[in-house]
């Protein structure tokens, strides 16, 4: 059996056949007909001299594949093919490259594996690349800054970090998470466990057209790679891994509807999503509404620029649990007071659910949907299930 590996590949859909690749590949991996530009994966090196030089990113295009695509399949082409899914190497002792592959996947097919079912992307979304870098082959990026996003009141203590991958390709989509290598082994002498963390940049930048990223994270007692992350500096580097994910993301469509509840750090994607949006559609947009769900104001992560963002772009309800004198109040009980909002959301055809955070809210929330469906004559059940189908629900809790 061939061992999966990750072919590089041109979208046709894409490439403008302008031939810049071809003229810059240094071994002749990269060939063109009156159809398509194509890549030959026997000479391909992976040196990486093609990226930068692409005008368009189309030259950007991974599959993990069992069996090369031919030259004679992708002169076919019209569009890329899907990623197939493909089957661990049966037999034989997994190398720790293998080990680690696989733990990324199970991580995040945990991730996803939320309140039933095999999530779908949205029907139309941009294209992820996935499965980028790896154990054997991470990418580093420098640390551009590291900023405490809870009150120092707070004994939450959440990072904003940017991350910088200069000249080396790394592109992600809003929704999707990268891994971050810890440094050093664990008790068995083995590189550590990948860590997974939602991007909270949109595509185009932390900073528009810079090439980097962003991540929202939380600093966990005893946490190896969490407190590893949270104590860097400017100027250190990270190994990196993925780009992951390829369902958890936003549609193209700037008329469609997000209807997105998160907690804590479960913000990071929603964070990407608004800023995709501010920065194409703005208010002409379907709009975004957001129950985001904190200990209180001193512990929500983006608390100040949230307030900033305008209501007809996003309209926020920030939902505390811990105020002192206050009734402890969770994002699902919100919902409810917002019962007729959530309920117009739910009826509307174009409105697209993403659930980001602790694993213990999923029980809470579905119920919340349950009675806000059952108040329009609907059935949350069938509703969710025709919504996942067509890549309108999403969720991703740990
Ligand atoms: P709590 O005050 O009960 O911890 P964290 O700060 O740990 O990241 O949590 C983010 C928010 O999620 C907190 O307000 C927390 O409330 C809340 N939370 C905890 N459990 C649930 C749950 N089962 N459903 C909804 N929200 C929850």
């Amino acid at each position: 059996m061939t061992t999966p590996f990750k072919q590089h590949l041109i979208d046709p859909e894409i490439c403008i056949r302008c031939y810049t690749c071809e003229m810059t590949c240094q071994v002749g991996a990269i060939e063109h007909d009156a159809n398509n530009v194509v890549i030959n994966a026997d000479i391909c090196n992976f040196c990486m001299d093609c990226i930068p030089v692409c005008p368009t990113g189309s030259i950007d295009e991974w599959r993990v594949v069992a069996e090369p695509y031919s030259l004679e399949q992708q002169y076919e082409w019209e569009e890329m093919p899907v990623q197939e899914e493909i089957a661990a190497p049966q037999g034989g002792s997994a190398t720790d490259v293998e080990v680690y592959d696989k733990a990324m996947a199970d991580l995040l097919a945990d991730a996803h594996s939320g309140v039933g079912g095999k999530s779908v992307a949205p029907a139309r979304a941009a294209k992820p690349t996935v499965n980028m870098y790896n154990l054997d082959r991470p990418a580093e990026a420098s640390v551009q800054g590291n900023y405490r996003l809870t009150a120092k009141e707070s004994d939450s203590d959440v990072r904003h970090i940017i991350l910088s991958f200069g000249a080396l390709p790394f592109p992600v989509l809003e929704g999707q998470s990268i891994g971050i290598i810890p440094p050093g082994t664990d008790e068995n002498g083995k590189p550590h466990l990948p860590r997974l963390y939602s991007v909270s940049s949109p595509r185009d930048g932390e900073r528009e057209n810079f090439h980097n990223i962003s991540l929202t994270v939380k600093r966990e007692e005893h946490g190896v790679c969490s407190n590893f992350i949270c104590d860097l500096a400017k100027g250190d580097t990270v190994k990196v891994t993925g780009p992951f994910g390829a369902t958890f993301l936003m549609p193209d469509d700037p008329d469609a509807r997000l209807l997105m509840i998160c907690t804590g750090t479960g913000s990071a994607p929603m964070r990407s999503f608004t800023m995709r949006r501010q920065r194409t559609v703005g208010n002409k947009s379907g709009g975004m509404t957001m129950f985001f769900g904190a200990r209180d104001a001193d512990s929500l992560p983006y608390f100040g620029p949230l307030k900033k963002v305008p209501e007809s772009l996003l309209h926020t309800h920030m939902v505390f649990s811990r105020i002192p004198g206050a009734p402890k109040e969770y994002v699902q009980d919100r919902m409810m007071v917002e019962e007729e909002a959530v309920a117009e959301l739910l009826a509307d055809p174009n409105t697209h659910i993403y659930i980001c955070g602790l694993r213990g809210m999923e029980e809470g929330v579905e119920k919340a949907f349950n009675n806000i469906a059952e108040s329009i004559g609907t059935q949350w059940v069938a509703l969710r299930d025709t919504m996942r189908e067509e890549g309108r629900y999403h969720v991703e809790t740990y």
